[in-house]
């Protein structure tokens, strides 16, 4: 989902760091939103380079973009780690002289502070009636408590761990989203690439992190799937309330898929190695056995998306397709072909190359159907993933129409 991290100006500014690595870990889009004194504790190159997103606290940066407004309308989540007493009374009177304030005005998601002070300031009237206030109009406030405060006092007003405010914070929505696009239904994504073994410790793999696989695996989640993870050899987080199933060849792979055959909606995303070795060896073979010029003997392994699109089913089945081809109306035509090849319903398209499309990096995809392409997007990972899971949310959508319609 798309959170967007506020910080305001106290020391434990830098424990907000933890926060957003744990929150773009868990396969978030998350957007830092520091206020100015916030950046005399943390620098920015630091929260762009965790959130892998651009930072700035100024209303009047990027004005086209209507950011004062956009990152707040486009928020699912707002977490304000650490909330000073200052934050806090300007949330209290819904001031907007920052870029901070105008976020938290333009959204409609939900809201948790993490309030961080000295003892007596936290005890001040003024702050326990703000707080109130913010509690009264559905904030959700997590901590403070009591512990080491800065300098050598403690007691109460120190900031709740990070790790805890941010299970807080997604807990909080994952109450919210019983009735997301995508809620009541099963969603099995594969992710990762298989590995075929040579012998108990080589194997043939291929490059594939899963970040993609995960990516749409943590978009289903927003949406409110209950979603199953088949990862094969993952490189990157599974997401926290993803349910995980961990395989490292194609058969395992297969078989797990297998299991899960009957699910809404069946996403492929793994890198499937087409040949697996044919002789695997017990044990680890010399190179005395292997000889100067050695040979492999491969076998084909079975086509796991076309074996679950080419059954009687009524769910979605979606593959993916990363091809390596430079001219444009060639690459379209490889996908026309392979999603007919494969009988999928919806075939993602996507370009990689040696330095592009692996790991966490931007993206460009196209979504294919039968009749051609129905949608692109392009950008980071999670938010092409939003795309895709759009495109498959809408086409349950309309199949569940019809199927009442008659
Ligand atoms: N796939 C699969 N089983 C295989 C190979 C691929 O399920 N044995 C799936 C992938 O997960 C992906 C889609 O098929 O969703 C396309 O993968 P790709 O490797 O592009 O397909 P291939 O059939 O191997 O096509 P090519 O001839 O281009 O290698």
């Amino acid at each position: 989902m798309r959170v967007v991290v506020g910080i305001s100006g106290g020391i434990a500014a830098y424990k907000a760091a933890l926060a957003i690595r744990e929150l773009v870990q868990a396969g978030h889009d998350v957007h830092v939103v520091p206020t100015a004194s916030a950046l005399r504790f943390i620098g920015r190159p630091t929260l762009e380079a965790l959130s892998r997103n651009p930072v700035t606290d100024e209303v009047f940066d990027d004005v086209a973009a209507v950011r004062h407004v956009a990152l707040g309308q486009q928020a699912d989540l707002i977490v304000v780690l650490p909330a000073t007493a200052n934050t806090i009374a300007k949330l209290a009177l819904g001031l907007a002289d920052d870029l901070l304030g105008t976020t938290i005005l333009a959204s409609r998601a939900p809201l948790v502070i993490a309030p961080a002070m000295h003892t007596e300031m936290w005890d001040q009237a003024a702050v326990q009636a703000n707080v109130a206030t913010l509690r009264g109009r559905g904030t959700i406030v997590v901590g403070p408590v009591a512990g080491q405060l800065t300098g050598t006092d403690s007691g109460m007003g120190r900031m709740a761990e990070p790790h805890d405010v941010v299970a807080a914070a997604v807990a909080v929505v994952a109450g919210r989203i019983a009735d997301g696009p995508l809620a009541r239904r099963r969603v099995v994504v594969s992710a990762g690439g298989t590995r075929e073994p040579i012998d108990p410790v080589r194997f043939l793999g291929n490059r594939s992190s899963g970040a993609m696989g995960v990516a749409v695996a943590t978009a289903a989640r927003d949406a409110g799937a209950a979603v199953t993870l088949v990862g094969a050899n993952l490189d990157v987080a599974v997401p926290d309330g993803v349910e995980l199933v961990a395989v490292e060849t194609t058969a395992q792979l297969a078989a797990a898929m297998e299991a899960h055959a009957s699910a809404d909606v069946v996403v492929m995303a793994a890198a499937v190695a087409d040949y697996r070795v044919a002789d695997v060896s017990d044990g680890k073979r010399s190179k005395e056995e292997w000889g100067a010029e050695p040979t492999l003997q491969l076998t084909e392994n079975p086509d796991i998306l076309a074996g679950l699109a080419q059954r009687d089913r009524t769910n979605l089945v979606v593959g993916f397709a990363a091809e390596t081809e430079d001219d444009d109306a060639a690459l379209l035509e490889r996908g026309r072909a392979k999603l007919a090849r494969k009988g999928a319903d919806l075939l993602v398209l996507n370009r990689v190359g040696h330095e592009t499309g692996f790991g966490d990096v931007g993206t460009h995809i196209r979504v294919l159907d039968a009749s051609g392409v129905i949608a692109e997007a392009t950008g980071q990972k999670a938010s092409v993933a939003r795309e895709i899971v759009d495109q498959v949310a809408q086409r349950l959508a309309a199949r569940t129409g019809t199927i009442q319609n008659h």
